[in-house]
């Protein structure tokens, strides 16, 4: 059983996040998102015209994103360029961004949204969508709702909010859980799932990671305010 963890927070308690926006000049809209040791960059840049033409909707813009985990982001150097795991994260990605931003002001547009993780402690996804969340609202990009997300599951037989590395690595394996919410909506844009749990788990876990969300909202939120306030 997994006791105590190994960082000293409690069960449901996640890492401490900080969030910032408007940290690359170059892009039309960018932020940074930390949670514990994870660190994630987004750039977005557009809405602008997408080629090849055949790739153009001429009834909405589309979203693109690019995720990357840079070559120093873990003690073992990463191999440059993209991988299975980039591509399959950066589908996720969009699709979890998807319904919370409307392109339609925009046919045959691409909105491109970069998500750099400069520090990697697990849960690098979900940090990617929340700092693309705020560098899409610091785009200007019209938006339904953030997005919010974090990485719940179970180690040990515990269920618990956020998981680290060494609990992702946790003896014989743990459960990871990708959620991302949209929190005015009251919708889950992501769930992904690696390892076992039970129904009531899930359900557990989940409500676990809305109340998670909460919190990580209250962060972007005042990220964004930050910056509007000081022009
Ligand atoms: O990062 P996330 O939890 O969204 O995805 P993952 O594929 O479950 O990866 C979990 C963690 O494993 C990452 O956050 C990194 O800390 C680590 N990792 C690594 O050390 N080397 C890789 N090539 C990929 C991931």
């Amino acid at each position: 059983m997994y006791g105590k963890r190994i960082d000293g927070r409690d069960f449901d308690e996640i890492r401490k996040i900080e969030a910032k926006i408007g940290i690359v000049k170059s892009a039309n809209g960018s932020a940074m998102f930390k949670i514990g040791d994870t660190i994630a960059i987004a750039a977005v840049r557009g809405p602008r015209d997408l080629y090849p033409k055949f790739m153009q909707n001429p009834k909405s813009g589309i979203l693109r994103c690019n995720y990357n985990m840079m070559s120093f982001s873990v003690d073992e150097r990463i191999r440059p360029g993209p991988s299975r795991r980039s591509r399959e994260i950066s589908l996720v990605t969009e699709n979890a961004l998807m319904p919370a931003v409307n392109l339609e002001e925009f046919p045959n547009a691409v909105v491109d949204v970069f998500v750099e993780i400069i520090q990697a402690d697990a849960g690098t996804r979900c940090a990617g969508i929340c700092a693309a969340s705020l560098a899409l609202a610091d785009a200007g990009i019209p938006m339904r709702d953030m997005v919010c997300a974090v990485s719940v599951g179970k180690v040990g037989g515990k269920i618990v909010a956020d998981i680290n590395k060494y609990e992702e690595d946790y003896e014989d394996g743990s459960t990871d859980m990708p959620v991302a919410f949209l929190p005015r909506r009251n919708e889950i844009s992501l769930l992904q799932l690696d390892g076992g749990i039970k129904k009531e788990e899930i359900i557990k876990a989940l409500e676990m990671a809305r109340k998670s969300c909460e919190k990580i909202l209250e962060v972007q939120r005042k990220a964004l305010m930050e910056k509007y306030q000081n022009g």
